[in-house]
């Protein structure tokens, strides 16, 4: 919303939330106090706030004030009842639906933003209906932003999809997105085309990163090196060279989430091998961290008790600060079941993250082992057996391997699972290696 104001000084735009809290941290005005952290953001609101973006917890003027509500809440994976473990949480989408429909005033222009199973739209219209006597439009526009280049993306988007059955409603939209965007990158569908895109476009993109993972364990057995067969196969124009870098699997909010949602809605509609292709992926995605815990264990003699974990990165990529779905998080539990100590070094993650990330696995066991966060990458390091790198995060691409390998206890190994920096200098200090996808001899 931020971006929006940002290019259409004329538009009027209140974020609302029912969390105080969240509110008042978007209101403080003292830099690097944001609740998410994204480069650029903290500029793109110094200008805009006060000015056409206002934070406030007064949800029901602001519906009735508004020509226009983009509906943002979050939609977590159900975690019982019916449907649990796929299908999509509407507790949310349903309670701001009910608000929308008490508060609105007029003819009111409801946007889905969210990433919403397909056919949410027909829960909104349901309870709109209930409205007293509002008229209302609903409208899909899912957003494409990754964390890390939100703003980039917003300001500059592949596309912008507006997906809706009411032309003039659908024309207000794409009217103030045409205040940055070139009409050509505005494309127009229908609602359910425009929901399932989203989801789709989420599943594409994932399933390359789980292709492109198990080909790099097929790398590692066989003696080719992964780098070269992506680079080899992302040169042909039909596949591309995006999203072929292997790592310790996806992570993030959408990924995931979106992928259950879309078996969810294959096993709703019988499509059962639908719905298992797609689960093949979220088992690769499962499989490809679950390989590397396995693999530390065994080249650290088969027990990790006693034995110190540099952890380089916690965060699901670089340039965010977000956990959710991280990869680390399974292979941290994974070595601290083993009985690993870890030192975990993030520059953007707190402690207080990675504790409530740690201390219990996914079935509610504690995790054996001792963890801490580190402050630098050398106290990580100081007296480790092993680093283990699973962000991407650019400074560790500059690691001076001269300065951690004096400080580790020997036999000492460096384990990248992101490519993400020089293991020729690792070696030469003595160090042993594993990089993921990288086979034959080092
Ligand atoms: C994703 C989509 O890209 C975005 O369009 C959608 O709106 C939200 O979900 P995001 O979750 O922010 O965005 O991150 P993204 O950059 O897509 O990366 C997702 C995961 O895949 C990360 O864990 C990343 O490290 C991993 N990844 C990505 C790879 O392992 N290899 C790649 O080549 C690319």
């Amino acid at each position: 919303m931020a971006v929006m104001a940002d290019f259409c000084p004329g538009l009027d735009i209140q974020v609302v939330d029912v969390d105080q809290k969240r509110i008042d941290a978007w209101n403080n005005l003292e830099a690097e106090c944001l609740p998410v952290y994204e480069p650029g953001l903290q500029e793109v609101l110094d200008r805009v706030r006060g000015r056409n973006l206002s934070f406030s917890t007064d949800v029901a003027t602001a519906i009735q004030r508004a020509d226009m509500v983009f509906l943002t809440v979050n939609t977590p994976t159900k975690h019982r009842g019916h449907g649990a473990g796929a299908a999509a949480d509407l507790t949310f989408v349903e309670q701001a639906a009910r608000q929308i429909a008490t508060s609105a005033c007029g003819s009111t222009i409801v946007v889905e933003r969210s990433t919403l199973p397909v056919r949410t739209a027909d829960v909104l219209r349901k309870i709109l209906s209930q409205g007293c006597g509002n008229h209302f439009e609903i409208l899909s526009n899912p957003e494409f932003m990754a964390e890390g280049t939100a703003i980039d993306d917003l300001c500059n988007p592949d596309r912008v999809l507006v997906g809706g059955a009411c032309g003039q409603a659908v024309a207000e939209l794409t009217g103030i997105y045409a205040n940055w965007v070139h009409p050509s990158r505005i494309i127009t569908t229908n609602l359910w085309s425009a929901e399932l895109a989203k989801l789709t476009a989420n599943a594409f993109l994932a399933q390359r990163i789980s292709s492109i993972n198990s080909i790099a364990g097929l790398c590692e057995a066989s003696g080719a090196d992964v780098e070269e067969v992506s680079h080899a196969i992302g040169s042909d124009r039909r596949i591309g060279s995006e999203f072929l870098r292997p790592g310790p699997g996806f992570g993030g909010s959408c990924f995931r989430k979106d992928i259950l949602n879309l078996i969810y809605l294959a096993d709703h509609y019988g499509l059962y091998e639908v719905a298992s292709y797609w689960r093949a992926v979220l088992e690769l995605n499962a499989w490809s961290q679950r390989r590397i815990s396995q693999m530390i264990v065994q080249a650290l003699f088969g027990t990790l008790r006693d034995k110190r974990i540099a952890v380089l990165g916690f965060a699901f990529k670089a340039d965010t600060n977000d956990t959710r779905e991280s990869p680390a998080i399974a292979i941290c539990r994974d070595l601290l079941h083993d009985g690993a100590t870890l030192r975990i070094h993030d520059p953007r993650v707190s402690f207080a993250d990675m504790e409530a990330l740690l201390v219990v696995d996914a079935d509610g066991v504690p995790t054996a082992g001792w963890f801490e966060r580190a402050e630098s990458v050398f106290s990580a390091c100081d007296d480790a057996d092993a680093v283990l790198i699973l962000t991407d995060w650019a400074q560790y691409r500059e690691l001076d391997w001269a300065a951690l390998a004096s400080r580790m206890r020997r036999p000492a190994w460096v384990f990248d699972a992101r490519r993400g920096t020089n293991l020729a200098e690792a070696e030469a200090h003595g160090l042993e290696t594993w990089q993921i996808g990288r086979g034959g001899p080092h």
